[in-house]
Order: C-alpha cells, then sequence, then structure tokens
C-alpha cells in the first residue's frame, strides 16, 4: 500500500507508536495488509485532517505528535525529531504548481499565514502533509470550528499557532509528491521506482 511509504518516513525517525485512522473500508483493507503493530481508528466520516488527528488522541499522554498523511511520498524522509521542539512545526516545500496545495505565506522569516489552496498564492511554497505538534495539539484541535466545506481544516489549526507566532517551519529539500491525485501518483512514479 501507498501507505508503507508514510510508515517508513515515522520508523526511520524511530516513531513506533503510530495509529492509523482511515475510513471504515480503509482499516479493515489496511489491517489486512499492515497487521498487528499499529493502532487502527475509524473515521466515520470525510470530515477533515483535524477531525482524523481528534480520533488519534490518547488521554494523559504528552508525548510529541507527528502527522502524516498516508498519500504524501518523500524521499528521503524528513528529520522529525528536534531537540528544542516547537509547540507546532510544518514542512515547506517549494512547488511547481501550487493549486492543490495549502500555501505558506511568509513574513520576517516565520509562517505569518496558511491558505488552503488559494487562487492567489502568497510565495512559492506549499505546506506539505507531515506535521509535529506538541501534546496540547488535542485541545487546539477539539477548538476548530468545520468549513464552508464542512471539514475541520489542518489549515485553521496551523493558523491557531501561526497567530501567535507558534508555528515553525523547515523547507524541505528531497523530493515530495502528493500522490492523491491521478497526476500525483504519475509524478510520484517518476521520481522514483516503487
Ligand atoms: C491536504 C492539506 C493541504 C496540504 C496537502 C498536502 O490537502 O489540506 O494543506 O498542502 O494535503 O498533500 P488534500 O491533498 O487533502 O487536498
Amino acid at each position: 500500500p501507498m501507505l508503507y511509504h508514510s510508515v517508513r518516513v515515522l520508523r526511520d525517525n524511530g516513531i513506533g507508536d503510530i495509529t492509523i485512522v482511515s475510513s471504515y473500508t480503509g482499516v479493515t483493507q489496511l489491517s489486512q495488509h499492515m497487521g498487528a503493530g499499529f493502532s487502527y481508528m475509524v473515521q466515520p466520516r470525510a470530515g477533515g485532517i483535524v477531525d482524523a488527528l481528534l480520533f488519534a488522541e490518547r488521554p494523559g499522554t504528552k508525548d510529541q505528535v507527528a502527522v502524516i498523511l498516508g498519500d504524501n511520498i518523500f524521499l528521503p524522509s524528513p528529520v522529525l525529531i528536534s531537540k528544542a521542539p516547537a509547540p507546532a512545526k510544518c514542512f515547506l516545500y517549494e512547488a511547481k504548481d501550487l493549486s492543490g496545495f495549502g500555501v505558506a505565506t511568509l513574513a520576517g522569516g516565520r509562517v505569518a499565514r496558511v491558505t488552503e489552496k488559494p487562487a492567489h498564492p502568497q510565495s512559492k511554497y506549499a505546506v506539505v502533509g507531515l506535521y509535529l505538534f506538541s501534546a496540547d495539539v488535542f485541545e487546539l484541535a477539539s477548538k476548530v470550528q468545520p468549513s464552508a466545506r464542512g471539514e475541520l481544516e489542518i489549515t485553521d489549526l496551523l493558523n491557531a499557532y501561526a497567530v501567535s507566532g507558534q508555528l515553525r517551519h523547515e523547507i524541505y529539500t528531497g523530493f515530495w509528491g502528493d500522490a492523491g491525485t491521478p497526476a500525483g501518483l504519475e509524478e510520484c512514479r517518476c521520481a522514483f521506482s516503487w
């Protein structure tokens, strides 16, 4: 499954406690392929990335949280563990076509705002589907309101950190692709053979 690529990024960083969140069908099929060694949670609706994140909450845990989307392909794996962890961190990628992504607006060396699929991007940087948060992310995530399309958007959660200058970023310079569309999948296939 495509998901192996996302799991590899986490495993390369020594992260072994992984919760896979998907639809009922997705969890059924993925658990057959991936087997034991993961926690599985069913997200019963297309409620957005933040909704999925809320299903992965482990009450009482103070561990940091890495969130990676199951259709994002990285080569090589980005380094996630930092000696000075931030409340939130995102990874940016200089993409040729930004139309399908969240886009970062930078000001004074910081991410001032993230805009989901903007008509007029304010930078050349896509916000990729890999995010790091401190354990209190679940409190902030539970306050995110549904967007016009009825989903809890990752950009709204990132902006909750960005407004108070708490969203760090790193520019990823390897290969990154979003294989969630036919064109994106083709781009990933061309970048390396799998
Ligand atoms: C999602 C996020 C978007 C991000 C992208 C990366 O979009 O909403 O901010 O840039 O993943 O792959 P989606 O692919 O679900 O449309």
